[in-house]
């Protein structure tokens, strides 16, 4: 960097031009592919209804006050993750690189590919090309997966250029900043999301049969209450969906004005995301129920994989429409892809952001370097093995990593800088609904205990039966790893030293 680069005065940090700006970014962050994708199909494996349970508990008990928590920070402390923590104390400063690490390294490599997956789906969709049998399309053809994750195979060039696309729109956003940038698009993302999903909701639970699915989606069955993987699904996609722990909404909430009203705000996202998935979810039900009639086959037996949800069962779905099979398969996934980008983005924008606030390099050469190296990386998702890639990067994201980043930030805030003292800055501009202790101890106690619990029984029951049953050597050498090399990297960048004293941009107020 030239020295008049640095010799530059400090410029103000970039803020939304306006609340609904923040907030409709934030919701986009939000909402994702999580939404539809990972929701649907983690209700569908815990028994519908069932799992509904555990999700809004879930929500109530970490959620909400974690959200609390991250946008309280980032307004406080006016930074990104990393420098959040480290004006905290210079020692926390890895958990922020760690998440951001974790975000735009483990998450964001595999979502793009996700979400490139989708943009391919939405062409396919035009003239139907997953034919009569679509699970074969998907494996064979699409992926041309290999028989393990240790089997890498070549790569599918086909699949990079969509990946190519998805990378290229991400950074031409993150690139123009915070207002011009992820403001705008999210202005124009969300709400065309919202049409697109309104019509499919309407569409879907008027299709004959729609009501089997839906009575499946609506009925618990308390007994699947009883089994602990339920909760630990729950849990951890609380974390998935709210972009929680990743360092996004620290940085989301970075960009807002001193008078905020964060409590307001982290209810608005947080229940807007919820409801979204809950809306999303008669949509995916209703089509199913509309198969499960069709085929003359129980709804528990429509989907055969998960994870293939999307991508197996809504083509053949679609192919059984009687009319404008075309058109709704195209908004479905055209959805998933408009979700899928306007998180990517936050990822994007998180770790860009922590790069900029600690080195002071230019946003557009950070933004373009992240967005290449990105894609590069991606690329390993393409493989033939990729989607069992995908399956154990998640699983271990979000099981382990995010998990344990939120025990560590409930600790960093909870005990070192105390709950008391971001509580009490929280409610000087809070309005109607003011925290309470009972926030203090949520942050505390309730919340560090809950994640301890579900951590433990997720390594016993992953040492007792490894994930998918996929072998040790692959779910260490991908799964274990990526965390490993994240926090590594994490803890030596943590080690450089800030370009600018961190107390000359610490706010005070
Ligand atoms: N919340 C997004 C979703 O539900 C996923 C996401 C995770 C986005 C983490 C950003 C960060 O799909």
């Amino acid at each position: 960097m030239s020295q008049n680069q640095i010799s530059k005065p400090h410029q103000p940090r970039a803020q939304w031009k306006s609340p609904m700006g923040f907030i409709l970014a934030a919701l986009g962050s939000a909402v994702g592919l999580g939404n539809i994708w990972r929701f649907s199909y983690l209700c569908y494996e815990n028994g519908g209804g069932a799992f509904l349970i555990p999700y809004f508990i879930a929500l109530i008990v970490v959620g909400i006050p974690l959200m609390i928590l991250e946008l309280g920070l980032g307004h406080k402390m006016r930074g990104s993750a990393p420098m959040s923590f480290a004006k905290v104390g210079r020692d926390w400063e890895w958990c922020g690189w760690w998440a951001v690490n974790c975000a735009m390294y483990g998450i964001m490599l595999y979502y793009s590919v996700i979400i490139a997956w989708c943009l391919s789906y939405v062409f396919f969709a035009t003239d139907l090309a997953w034919g009569s049998d679509p699970n074969n399309f998907f494996f064979n053809e699409f992926l041309q997966i290999s028989s393990g994750p240790t089997r890498m195979g070549d790569i599918r060039t086909s699949i990079i250029f969509a990946l190519m696309g998805v990378w290229g729109l991400c950074w031409f956003i993150v690139y123009f900043g915070v207002q011009k940038g992820v403001e705008r698009a999210n202005k124009i993302f969300m709400p065309l999301l919202f049409v697109l999903i309104s019509v499919l909701i309407i569409w879907s639970v008027n299709l004959k049969g729609a009501h089997v699915g839906l009575a499946v989606y609506l009925k618990p069955n308390f007994e699947l209450l009883k089994t602990p993987k339920i909760w630990i699904d729950a849990f951890s996609q609380i974390f998935f969906t709210l972009s929680l722990a990743f360092g996004i909404m620290i940085t989301y909430a970075s960009y807002l004005p001193r008078k905020a009203d964060i409590v307001k705000d982290a209810y608005m996202i947080s229940l807007g995301n919820a409801l979204f998935s809950f809306l999303a979810g008669f949509a995916v039900f209703g089509t199913l129920g509309y198969m499960s009639v069709t085929l003359n086959v129980p709804v528990a037996e429509v989907v055969k994989e998960s994870i293939g949800l999307a991508f197996v069962t809504y083509p053949q779905a679609i192919s059984l429409m009687p009319g404008f099979a075309r058109a709704f398969g195209v908004m479905f996934f055209l959805s998933l892809v408009i979700a899928g980008l306007s998180s990517a983005v936050s990822l994007i924008e998180a770790f860009s952001a922590a790069i900029i606030d600690k080195f002071h390099y230019e946003r557009k050469t950070v933004v373009s370097i992240v967005c290449l190296t990105g894609f590069l990386g991606s690329i390993v998702f393409t493989a033939k093995s990729g989607l069992y890639w995908v399956d154990i990067v998640d699983h271990f994201i979000t099981h382990y990593g995010l998990v344990i980043i939120g025990i560590l930030e409930c600790f960093i805030i909870g005990w070192i800088f105390k709950a008391k003292k971001l509580r009490e800055h929280i409610n000087q501009h809070a309005q109607k609904d003011r925290l309470s202790i009972l926030w203090d101890i949520a942050i505390r106690y309730v919340i560090p205990l809950v994640l301890l619990i579900l951590l433990t029984h997720d390594i016993i029951k992953e040492i007792s039966s490894p994930y998918e049953g996929y072998p040790w050597a692959a779910l260490i050498g991908i799964g274990q790893h990526w965390l490993g090399i994240a926090l590594i990297a994490a803890l030596f960048v943590s080690m450089r030293p800030w370009k600018k004293e961190l107390h000359e941009t610490e706010q005070h107020d």
